[in-house]
């Protein structure tokens, strides 16, 4: 289920390290081009294996994260984001993303939302990658 980002007051948005750094007017135009998504309980946002054309912040609720059910690689709250490996590696999704809170609410910021934001703020840029290193470096060692 869609829902406006203009139904939603930008202060809603919780606090995301991710972008802490970034000038308000350009989170705010960043904003306007991502979709609110509400994903209930035990719906998936993507499944493994899946194309990847776009990533996800929580403003609510949790997900889990997972390639095998039964063994969750993560289990991700409000600010977390996740689905920025496919994007930055052109990979297939590495793993199952579904929502684990009845409230689970997301900002889906589309691909060339997010290329555009990472050539303006090459900080961004690097802080994906960063995160990206680690997981990868957690999923191999789990
Ligand atoms: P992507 O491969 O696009 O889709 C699945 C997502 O799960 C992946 O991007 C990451 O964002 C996320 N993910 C994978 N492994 C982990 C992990 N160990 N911890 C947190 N998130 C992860």
């Amino acid at each position: 289920e869609e829902v406006s980002s203009r139904d939603k007051p930008l202060n809603a948005l919780p606090d995301i390290p991710l972008f802490s750094d970034l000038p308000r007017d350009a989170f705010i135009e960043f904003f306007d081009g991502c979709p609110l998504r509400h994903i209930p309980r035990g719906q998936r946002v993507f499944e493994r294996g899946s194309r990847g054309n776009a990533f996800y912040i929580i403003c609510e609720g949790a997900v889990r994260v997972f390639r095998d059910e039964g063994k969750d690689l993560a289990t991700l709250g409000i600010g977390a984001f996740f689905g920025e490996m496919a994007l930055l590696s052109g990979a297939p999704r590495m793993a199952t993303v579904e929502s684990t809170s009845p409230e689970t609410l997301l900002l889906e910021v589309p691909a060339p939302v997010l290329a555009q934001l990472s050539r303006r703020y090459p900080q961004v840029a690097r802080a994906l990658k960063k995160f990206c290193r680690d997981r990868l470096l957690t999923n191999v060692m789990s």
